[in-house]
């Protein structure tokens, strides 16, 4: 793993704080944008903390991520509002615009990640759709690929 010497950091940083173990993943998370099973078990092996521990952490908070992520990601709401102004119609031309297949929900080149979210807060846009910090509001399944464009 070549992260090490990043992770090593982390740990020093909060070493021997009490409660340190949910920031403590949260760095590590930002190193690979997603936390990898060789990471956890570093952190695990470098502190006095169980995997099993850890793996509890990553997998109860969403916030942790264990799939590796594209480097933009997309948030598609599914909310009230946004499942009336056929967030659906939206979502499958996203899914085809990025060739994603079955339950994929990273592109191959690694650029996006698309996830389906609750309410994004911004409900008289819908249907809505942010893209890293971008929101994006009225969308019409026409407007998807233009939208993508800017983030290649
Ligand atoms: S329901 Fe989509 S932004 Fe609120």
């Amino acid at each position: 793993m070549n992260n090490q010497k990043a992770i090593d950091g982390i740990i020093a940083k909060y070493n021997g704080k009490k409660g340190a173990l949910i920031p403590l993943l949260q760095e590590v998370q930002e190193i690979d944008r997603y936390l990898s099973k060789d990471a956890m078990r570093y952190v695990s092996e470098k502190t006095d903390v169980k995997l099993a521990q850890i793996y509890g952490v990553a997998t109860f908070y969403t916030m942790f991520r264990l799939k590796p992520q594209g480097k933009h990601i997309i948030r598609i709401c599914k909310g009230t509002a946004c499942h009336v102004s056929d967030a659906n119609s939206i979502l499958k031309q996203l899914r085809e615009t990025l060739q994603l297949e079955g339950d994929e929900d990273t592109t191959k080149n690694g650029i996006f990640t698309l996830m389906e979210v609750a309410c994004l807060g911004c409900c008289s846009l819908a249907p809505v759709m942010m893209i890293n910090d971008d929101t994006f509001g009225k969308l019409v399944p026409e407007s998807i690929s233009e939208i993508l464009k800017k983030y290649k």
